[in-house]
């Protein structure tokens, strides 16, 4: 039985797994029909999306936009200059306007609690779009794209190496609701969030492991995944971030360790050189480019769950 969840979605642990598989099922779905070139499906029509951008973005804007428009809707960026939420308006302002325009809305902030704050007070549903705690568009696409390429989720040994953030707490969630094996290596001081990591262990699915060797760590995995070491909100500690993650960068060495069955996956935008080098992105086993093409895909199944087509 499917319990449908919450009207918004916010993170992947609001849904239970059959959801979650269902989503990405359709996501594969609605991609083979829109990939043959069909422009029949258009579930969407006459429905509008609010985008509220805080923060840069380029996958995450185009394909929410691009894929709302495939199936018959309009969507309407709003930039950092915009509607500045918090700053010009109060969030729960903002949440209760673009309740009555529009009939989704989708939003990347700095603060989990704004995303909890815009949802709480809209009356449609709101996708995150990445906060600095999570980012749930992002791992859905990652999981379409580890099904497409390995066959399945359950049983891979998915392996990140770097920054312990948004990205970490995201495959933590979605651990704790389908079973796979979680790693993450990252320097001393850059673990998850202890909150996270606990409530992925205490959900007794996943196996779930926290560590410091990156070279220990990626052995026999199905997937090392990498993200950059300063997220967005943090660029002014490049400098120091890169000096405390040396020994985490991704490189041919690290991926020989895995073997050769891994598959590289980075979120983008990367830092060629710094967290990856250029060879392990740009080699065959690298899939970064069907990964960032999901996210459009992984987005239209949730779209279509969250209106219950
Ligand atoms: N991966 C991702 O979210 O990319 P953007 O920041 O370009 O949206
Ligand atoms: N961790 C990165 C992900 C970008 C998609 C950031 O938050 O900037």
């Amino acid at each position: 039985e499917l319990k449908s969840g919450p009207k918004d979605f916010l993170h992947i642990s609001d849904f239970d797994k059959a959801t979650i598989l269902k989503i990405i099922n359709q996501a594969a779905e609605v991609k083979a029909l829109l990939k043959s070139g069909d422009r029949t499906f258009l579930p969407f029509k006459g429905k509008t999306m609010a985008m509220i951008f805080a923060k840069p973005s380029m996958r995450t804007r185009v394909s929410f936009e691009t894929g709302f428009f495939l199936l018959g809707g309009h969507s309407i960026y709003l930039g950092p200059d915009d509607i500045q939420m918090g700053k010009r308006e109060e969030t729960r302002d903002v949440a209760r306007v673009l309740s009555r325009y529009n009939d989704i809305i989708m939003a990347r902030v700095f603060a989990h609690q704004d995303i909890l704050d815009l949802a709480k007070y809209s009356s449609v549903p709101v996708i995150n779009g990445l906060t600095d705690y999570n980012h749930p568009c992002q791992i859905m696409a990652d999981a379409l794209t580890i099904i497409e390429h390995i066959g399945q989720l359950e049983g891979t040994k998915i392996v990140y190496v770097g920054d312990g953030n948004n990205i970490v707490h995201s495959w933590l969630l979605l651990a704790s609701v389908v079973p796979f094996h979680f790693v993450c290596a990252c320097p001393k001081g850059f673990e998850p969030d202890e909150k996270t990591v606990d409530k992925a262990r205490n959900a007794g699915i996943s196996k779930i492991e926290i560590t410091n060797d990156p070279k220990e760590a990626v052995r026999g995995a199905d997937v090392v995944y990498s993200d950059v070491w300063a997220s967005m909100g943090q660029k002014e500690e490049a400098a120091y971030r890169k000096q405390k993650f040396q020994g985490f960068q991704i490189d041919e060495s690290l991926m020989e360790i895995a073997g050769p069955k891994a598959y590289f996956m980075h979120c983008l935008p990367a830092e060629r050189g710094i967290e990856v080098t250029d060879g392990v992105i740009e080699a065959p086993n690298s899939i970064v480019f069907p990964q960032a093409e999901n996210r459009m895909h992984a987005q239209n199944a949730i779209m279509l769950h969250l209106f219950g087509l």
